[in-house]
C-alpha cells in the first residue's frame, strides 16, 4: 500500500500487507459492532424462546463463530441485509434453551475464546453432550478457569492436557447447584460463563471479582427479565443473580466497538496532523478505561454522549493530534483495558517519558502471547521496550513525525490486535511497514484496512 499511489488495500488482501506513513489523518468512521456485546446478544437471543433482533452487530470472524455454534445447536440466525463496515443486522429464532438439539459434530469456536467460554457456561446447564474446539490459537488458551466453577455447579467437563486446554467436553446437567465463585483472575468470560450456567441453577449465584470486568452480560440479562444485582463489598465487585430464571426475547442495538476505536484514538493522538471522528462508540464504564488512560497520557479526545434507549451508553469521539506523555499502569488498569494494551503500548512508544505496565500476565493468555508480540514488533520498529516477567517498560521517543520508528517486516502472530496495532504503527513509522498476516484483523474488524485507507486522506 502506498500513500495514495496504489488503490485501497482490500480487506482480504494477500500477505504481507504494506503500510506507509500517512501525511495526514482525517475522517469519520463507523466502527464494527462491539464484539463482546454481539456475542452476548446472540447467545441470549438463542437462550430465549422466540425472535430477537441484533442490530449493528459485529460481522467479525469471532462473532460468526458464535453464530455457527448456535446454528449447530438448532438456532436459526438470519442476516437482515448485507454487512456494512463490519456491522450486520441479524434475526435470531430459537426454540429456547430447553429446545436446543444435541450437535452431531464438534462445535467450532474458531479463534474465539468468548464463544468457547460463554457457551461452555450455557451448555453446562443443558442436557446436551458437546465438544467445543477451535483453531490452533484457541487450543492454547486456558479453560481450567471455567472447568473448576462449572464442575462445582454439577456439570461434567473435561479438556486436553489435564483439563487445561481445548478441546473441551461438556456434559450438562439441570438443575445445577448455585455457587459463590471468586474469580482467580479478573475475567468477564469466566464471570459470564458462571452467570449463564446460573440460569439453570437453584438459588443465588454469586461471582466476586477483584476488579469489575465488562458488565455486558449483567446488563443484558437484566434487560431480558433476569434479576442481577452488582455492588462492591469487602473490597470485591460482587455480582449476584437469581438462578433458574427465564431469559426473554429482546432486541439489542450494538454500539461501535471501543476496542476497535482504540486503534484510531492512538493513531489520531500520535500523528502530527490528525483529526478523526468515531461515531456511536460504546462507552460503557467497564470498557472505557482506554479513553481515560489515553486522556491521562494527554490525548485530546472530545466525547459527545448520545441519547439511547438501549442497554449500553454510546458517544461520538473526536481525537486530534496531541503531545503524549508516559503513565503508570497497574494490574487493575490492565484488567480494565485488557484488549487495548497493545494499542496503548504503541501510544507509550510515542510519548515523552517511560511508561510502566505492571502485572500484565493475562496478556500472555490471549490470541497470542501479547507481551512477546508487542515487545518483538515494537522493538523491530525501533521502539525501546523492556520486558521483566509480566511487566513492560516502554521508553517513548516523542520526536515527530516518526517517533524513532522505521518500517520493517513485523510478525503479527496471527493475532488481530497485534496486526492492527502494527498497521497503525505503519501510519507513523518512516518508510514501509510489512505485516505478515493482516487477514487476522477480520477476527474483530473486517473493514479495518478499508478504514485505514479512508483516514489516510
Ligand atoms: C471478553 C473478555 C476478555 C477480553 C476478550 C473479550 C468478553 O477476556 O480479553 O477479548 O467478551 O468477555 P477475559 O475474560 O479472558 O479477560
Amino acid at each position: 500500500m502506498t500513500n495514495g499511489t496504489a488503490g485501497p488495500l482490500p480487506d482480504h488482501q494477500p500477505s504481507p500487507a504494506r503500510v506507509r506513513r500517512a501525511t495526514r489523518l482525517r475522517g469519520t468512521l463507523r466502527l464494527p459492532g462491539d464484539k463482546s456485546i454481539t456475542h452476548r446478544a446472540l447467545i441470549l437471543a438463542a437462550l430465549a424462546e422466540g425472535q430477537s433482533r441484533v442490530w449493528g452487530g459485529s460481522d467479525g470472524l469471532d462473532c460468526n463463530s458464535t453464530v455457527g455454534v448456535l446454528e449447530a445447536l438448532g438456532v436459526t440466525v438470519e442476516r437482515l441485509g448485507p454487512a456494512d463496515g463490519g456491522r450486520v443486522d441479524r434475526l435470531v429464532r430459537s426454540p429456547g434453551r430447553l429446545g436446543w438439539r444435541e450437535p452431531d459434530d464438534v462445535l467450532d469456536a474458531g479463534n474465539s475464546g468468548t464463544t468457547l467460554r460463554l457457551l461452555a457456561g450455557v451448555l453446562a446447564g443443558t442436557a446436551i453432550y458437546a465438544v467445543l474446539d477451535g483453531d490452533a490459537s484457541l487450543r492454547g488458551r486456558p479453560v481450567a478457569r471455567i472447568i473448576e466453577p462449572l464442575r462445582r455447579m454439577g456439570a461434567t467437563l473435561h479438556a486436553r492436557a489435564a483439563d487445561t486446554l481445548p478441546p473441551l467436553t461438556v456434559v450438562g446437567r439441570s438443575p445445577l447447584a448455585a455457587i459463590v465463585h471468586q474469580t482467580p483472575v479478573p475475567s468477564a468470560q469466566v464471570k459470564s460463563a458462571v452467570l449463564l450456567a446460573g440460569l439453570s441453577a437453584e438459588g443465588i449465584v454469586e461471582v466476586r471479582e477483584a476488579v469489575a470486568t465488562r458488565d455486558h452480560t449483567e446488563r443484558m440479562l437484566r434487560a431480558r427479565g433476569v434479576d442481577v444485582q452488582a455492588a462492591s463489598a469487602d473490597g470485591a465487585w460482587v455480582v449476584r443473580m437469581e438462578g433458574g430464571a427465564t431469559v426473554q426475547a429482546h432486541d439489542e442495538q450494538v454500539p461501535g466497538d471501543i476496542s476497535a476505536a482504540a486503534f484510531w484514538l492512538v493513531a489520531g493522538a500520535a500523528h502530527h496532523d490528525a483529526e478523526l471522528t468515531l461515531e456511536r462508540v460504546g462507552v460503557n464504564p467497564t470498557r472505557r478505561a482506554v479513553l481515560d488512560l489515553l486522556r491521562a497520557m494527554g490525548a485530546r479526545i472530545h466525547e459527545t454522549p448520545l441519547v439511547t434507549d438501549g442497554t449500553e451508553p454510546m458517544a461520538t469521539l473526536t481525537v486530534s493530534t496531541s503531545d503524549l506523555r508516559a503513565i503508570e499502569l497497574g494490574p487493575a488498569d490492565v484488567a480494565r483495558a485488557i484488549d487495548e494494551i497493545p494499542a496503548l503500548c504503541l501510544a507509550a512508544a510515542c510519548a515523552r517519558g517511560t511508561t510502566h505496565i505492571r502485572g500484565a500476565g493475562e496478556l500472555r493468555r490471549k490470541e497470542s502471547d501479547r507481551i512477546v508480540g508487542i515487545a518483538t514488533g515494537l522493538a523491530a520498529l525501533g521502539a525501546r521496550v523492556t520486558v521483566r516477567g509480566d511487566d513492560l517498560a516502554i521508553e517513548g521517543q516523542p520526536d515527530r513525525p516518526s517517533f524513532g520508528l522505521t518500517g520493517v517486516a513485523v510478525p503479527t502472530y496471527g493475532d488481530h490486535r497485534l496486526a492492527m496495532t502494527f498497521a497503525v504503527a505503519g501510519l507513523l513509522a518512516a518508510g514501509e511497514t510489512l505485516l505478515d498476516d493482516p487477514a487476522s484483523a477480520a477476527v474483530s474488524y473486517p473493514g479495518f484496512f478499508t478504514d485505514l485507507e479512508r483516514v489516510r486522506a
